[in-house]
């Protein structure tokens, strides 16, 4: 029982909304509306010829799932076609797609300069793991271009920034950095999690590569890790591909049919739950036990302007806020008593879901990190993170009441 495959090419030029639910594999023979889902790790070959063929690099065809799977090349083009770049390759977790960018670019006796303020998985991995290896970074400020330029070695040969960053929402000038590595004969990588193709499109102001990690907003339910570096054929076919080939970070095929399907919704589920997030970010503003509220959508926000031009005008879904507390111990069981009383939120560290998330950072996703790292990265004791999700703003606002009506001012 077999139809035709349905082979219609899509047409050039179509918009990033389509291209979200249309840009893929074409169909199998079977004529399929929803994308297959190829659970398999291995594929039969037609014969002996073929397989040497295609284990030889010199025909296309699938061979075995840690190089490739159909499912997964799906996500690939699906991605690609959002963020605007050649090609992607998609990786275990946003965690593994860094190791696999570093793997494939760098070797000992390189260097990179990174913000301090990067999620702290991110300064962990370059900080410890990588120098272990003769990889050497230099942490800068995130947002003054400045120490970027400052930093530069003739050995310097990646620049990594993340923007906005993870808790702070701090914003930095993508096209300045894109210059600095040029200028300098390094590449630019951008961590568009926190915005996604969807409000950011890194390589439109020249970034070389994105990372993502999928678990996030591709997904946007909470269900999977994923990750995925998207940039030109030329790195993520002849340099990436080989890492992942070899050194395993392969993306699943069940996990990239479900952020592959996540992509569909991306678009509406970031301007609404950035709308929710403007809406709690200035409601927080006007809260009495509320000190700081960090929100690139606020005007407050220092970088705010930026964060407007480089993220469609929107300010993304992610905010943090901190409750009053003289010193740090008071600050912090003031955090604890705020995530405390909500009943509706999640507490939980992941962000990116439909679901909000509250999270105290500086001892969660952040707390892995010395005291100096964590003040270099201006993560106190009194901070929370908010991820808001597709609730009513009414309901979580009323969440966060409840705890913050009954703090000391
Ligand atoms: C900005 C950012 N980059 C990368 C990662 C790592 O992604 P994963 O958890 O999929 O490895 C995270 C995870 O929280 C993140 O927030």
């Amino acid at each position: 029982m077999s139809s035709k495959p349905n082979d219609r090419a899509l047409p050039e030029g179509l918009h990033p909304d389509t291209l979200a639910v249309r840009a893929a594999l074409p169909r199998s023979q079977y004529g399929e509306h929803s994308e297959a889902l190829y659970l398999t790790s291995g594929f039969v070959q037609p014969d002996a010829e073929t397989a040497a063929r295609r284990f030889a690099g010199t025909e296309d065809g699938y061979t075995y799932a840690r190089t490739s799977n159909p499912t997964v090349t799906s996500f690939e083009r699906r991605l690609a076609a959002m963020e605007g770049t050649e090609a992607a390759i998609g990786a275990s977790t946003g965690m593994g797609a860094i190791l696999m960018m570093i793997m494939g670019l760098l070797k000992a006796g390189d260097h990179v300069i990174c913000s301090r303020s990067m999620f702290g998985s991110t300064l962990n991995l370059f900080g410890k793991e990588f120098a272990k290896f003769g990889v050497e970074t230099s942490f800068v400020s995130q947002t003054d271009a400045a120490e970027w330029e400052a930093a530069l070695r003739p050995t310097t040969k990646l620049l990594f920034a993340e923007t906005p960053t993870n808790p702070l929402t701090d914003v930095c000038d993508i096209r300045a950095l894109a210059d600095l590595a040029h200028g300098a004969g390094a590449l630019l990588a951008v961590d568009n999690c926190f915005c996604s193709p969807a409000l950011q499109r890194p390589t439109e102001l020249g970034a070389d590569l994105i990372i993502h990690s999928g678990t996030k907003y591709l997904d946007g339910h909470g269900r999977v890790m994923a990750g995925a570096i998207c940039g030109p054929s030329k790195l993520i076919v002849d340099v990436f591909g080989p890492v992942v080939r070899t050194a395993g970070m392969a993306l699943a095929p069940f996990n990239a049919w479900v952020v592959l399907k996540g992509l569909e919704t991306l678009g509406i589920r970031m301007q609404a739950q950035s709308a929710n997030a403007l809406a709690i970010a200035r409601w927080l503003e006007a809260q009495p036990t509320v000190k700081r509220v960090y929100y690139p959508g606020l005007a407050s926000h220092p970088q705010h302007e930026l964060a407007m031009r480089q993220q469609s005008g929107n300010g993304g879904a992610v905010l943090s806020f901190d409750v009053h507390g003289d010193d740090p111990e008071t600050a912090r069981a003031n955090a604890f008593h705020v995530i405390n009383s909500t009943r509706v939120v999640s507490i939980a560290t992941n962000l990116g879901d439909t679901k909000t998330i509250i999270t105290h950072p500086g001892t969660t996703s952040h707390g892995r990190l010395t005291e100096a790292q964590r003040q270099a990265a201006g993560i106190g004791q009194g901070l929370i993170r908010l991820a808001v999700g597709l609730e009513h703003v009414a309901d979580v606002q009323a969440d966060l009441q409840r705890g913050l009506s009954t703090l000391g001012t």
